[in-house]
Order: C-alpha cells, then sequence, then structure tokens
C-alpha cells in the first residue's frame, strides 16, 4: 500500500517535470496532477465506510469495549434483550458499557456523544427510541473511528452512517397483524378495529401501524381510534377503559395492540367492562413473550406475532467482523420470527411455551 502512495506521488513529480523539462521555451501546459492514491477504505455495499482499527485483521471479542445505548424499560421483551447481551458479553470477555436511556431520545442523544468521545469504546450499538435525531452523532461516530451498529430499532438516517441494522421487519409483523386479525374476525359483521401503537416516535411502532395499514383492506378492517399504550399494560388498560366509555368509540370488534403488555392491558379493561375477549372482542399483539403464551392458552389473546428480542449474539458477532473489516455484512439483517394462535389449542401452546427463552 504505502508502495503505491509514494509510486503515485513519484508519478505526477515525473510528469511535472517532464511538462517543464524538454523545450523551456513550449506553452506551459498545466500538469494534471495524479492524486496520489488513498489507502483503500473499507466500504460496505451500502456506503459505510468501516473505521480501521489497531487490532484488524485480528481483532477479538477481547478487544471490543462496546458502548451500548438502550431504550429503557419497556416490558418483559426488553428485558430478554438486555440479557441476551449480557450473558453473551459475559461469555466472550466483551466489554459492555450499557447506557439506560429511560425512554428518552435526547439522553441517547447525548449519551452517543459521550461514547463517541471515550477513546476506550471501539463499537456502538443503539436501540433507538426514536427514528429522528441521530444524524449529527452518527456523522461525528465517523470522525471518532467508532463502528456503529443498530440492534433492534430503525432510525431514519442514511444507511451509510452505520455498518448493519439487526432486528425484525416491522413493517411485516404489521402485516401478519391484519391477517390474523382478518383471520379472527372472518364471522362478524362488522370489523372495527382500534390500535394500541407502540411509544410515539419509536420505528417499531411506525412500522407496525404502516404494516397494518397496507394489509387491512384485504378484509375491509377499519380502524376507528388509535392511541399510544406506552408499551405498558397500565397505559393500555386506561387507553381502552376510556374506548370502552365513549359512546362514539366503544363499538369495536378488534384491538391491534402493539406488543403484548398493551394486549395485556387491552384485555383487562375489556374483561371489567364485563365483555368476552377472544369472543366479543378479538385482540392481537406482538412479541409473542411467555405472558403473551399464557394469553393465548387461555384464548384472551386470539392471535401474537412473534418478535425476537434475543439479538445479543448475532449483534456482537456482527461487530466482531466490522472490526476485522469485513465489507460483507449487509445493511439490514432480518430476524427470523413466527406467529402464533390461540386456535392452536392450549395443549400445542403449552408444549412450546418450554422451548421459549422469554
Ligand atoms: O422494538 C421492539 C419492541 O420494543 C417490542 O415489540 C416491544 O415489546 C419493545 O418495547
Amino acid at each position: 500500500m504505502k508502495i503505491t502512495k509514494i509510486f503515485g506521488i513519484f508519478l505526477s513529480a515525473i510528469f511535472i517535470f517532464s511538462a517543464v523539462g524538454c523545450g523551456s521555451t513550449a506553452t506551459t501546459v498545466a500538469p494534471t496532477l495524479v492524486p496520489p492514491t488513498t489507502v483503500a477504505s473499507l466500504i460496505t455495499d451500502s456506503g459505510y465506510v468501516i473505521p480501521a482499527q489497531k487490532c484488524v485483521p485480528n481483532c477479538t471479542y477481547k478487544d471490543m469495549v462496546v458502548g451500548f445505548i438502550q431504550t429503557g424499560p419497556e416490558g418483559a421483551w426488553r428485558t430478554a434483550n438486555n440479557a441476551s447481551f449480557d450473558e453473551f458479553a459475559a461469555q466472550q470477555g466483551i466489554t459492555l458499557k450499557v447506557y439506560d436511556a429511560q425512554g428518552k431520545v435526547e439522553n441517547q442523544i447525548s449519551a452517543f456523544h459521550t461514547f463517541n468521545q471515550d477513546s476506550t469504546v471501539n463499537v456502538i450499538i443503539l436501540a433507538a427510541d426514536d427514528t429522528k435525531g441521530f444524524d449529527d452523532v452518527l456523522q461525528e461516530a465517523k470522525s471518532t473511528g467508532k463502528l456503529v451498529i443498530l440492534e433492534d430499532r430503525t432510525v431514519d438516517s442514511s444507511a451509510a452512517l452505520y455498518y448493519t441494522r439487526i432486528g425484525s421487519d416491522f413493517v411485516a409483523e404489521g402485516q401478519k397483524a391484519a391477517a390474523a386479525m382478518c383471520t379472527l374476525l372472518k364471522d362478524f359483521a362488522k370489523k372495527n378495529v382500534v390500535e394500541i401503537s407502540g411509544a410515539v416516535g419509536a420505528g417499531a411502532g411506525i412500522d407496525r401501524a404502516k404494516g397494518f395499514r397496507q394489509k387491512m383492506g384485504d378484509c375491509g378492517i377499519t380502524i376507528t381510534a388509535s392511541q399510544t399504550g406506552n408499551w405498558a399494560v397500565a397505559d393500555s388498560k386506561a387507553v381502552t377503559e376510556a374506548w370502552l366509555k365513549d359512546a362514539a368509540l366503544k363499538d369495536f370488534q378488534g384491538v391491534f395492540a402493539h406488543n403484548d403488555e398493551e394486549a395485556l392491558g387491552a384485555i383487562q379493561a375489556i374483561q371489567e367492562a364485563g365483555l368476552k375477549p377472544g369472543v366479543d372482542v378479538m385482540v392481537v399483539g406482538v412479541d409473542a413473550t411467555k405472558d403473551g403464551f399464557a394469553a393465548l392458552i387461555d384464548a384472551t389473546l386470539g392471535a401474537d406475532i412473534e418478535c425476537n428480542p434475543l439479538l445479543g449474539p448475532q449483534v456482537l458477532e456482527a461487530a466482531l467482523k466490522g472490526l476485522n473489516g469485513d465489507t460483507t455484512m449487509p445493511s439490514y439483517v432480518p430476524s427470523q420470527e413466527g406467529e402464533f394462535f390461540a386456535a392452536q389449542g392450549a395443549d400445542a401452546l403449552k408444549a412450546i411455551l418450554p422451548t421459549r427463552k422469554y
């Protein structure tokens, strides 16, 4: 490499000289300078320039110091997500500096800046509370040589600003939820559905809502109300109670909840209003956590679209590839996920439960 560079400079010098040497009376033509060849940057297909690490190409997990910017507490899914990172990092001897943003994107942006300025950190992993606001710190990471990976959540920034995103296809989850709701409402004359959306600004909620709306027309579903449940049981119960008390809004046959905690909140409100979830009102959730499974087994929840939280190993393996300059990493690696129905029956669902880690 170095040799090439010197040769380049030498070439242009000759060119200049030759331009000048032969016939001083000759008209002076501006020499076209051949720019010295730059060190071959490691660039992925999405245009992400992989920051060069001292340990390359033999970086190991022991060389990895990760600044992990987490969303904040959000229920069983997030707890399992955190644990999948903690466990793998402990096994591999990775230094994991976890920052819990308490659900605030402004906290995440300032933590990102802090990790950018932390000379010990070489990898930054972000689970974004919001799709917006990260352009500047992502640019800063380029100049401070931090390898950036998005886990779980999406951001609106260019894919050229991060190595890869590993997580669910939230639009597909929304589409699956609509298809499941169509199945559950097939014998209902009316198909009014209320939506309990995720935390405002979160990519998971935005895309699940988009996917559901892309497919709901297949069976004539109408969304008659939509409000955030902040990924929480209590907030979602309160939202559903308000709808059930509202003369204009109480006529709904389905609830699309963006995660299991929100579905469980809706189920409680429906039961306390004297209605039967799974009979009078069909509820569809997302995540398929243990609590979601329990509600499928007692058929208060009609369907649960899986969202896999166990991303730690895959993300940290990708980070090691990035540290070692692997340019073949795609800009997005989708999680493998399924879906579950109460109609599968309690026994079949109970048989699956022991195999689930969250
Ligand atoms: O981003 C994934 C979502 O975040 C999960 O569906 C939800 O439970 C969590 O809060």
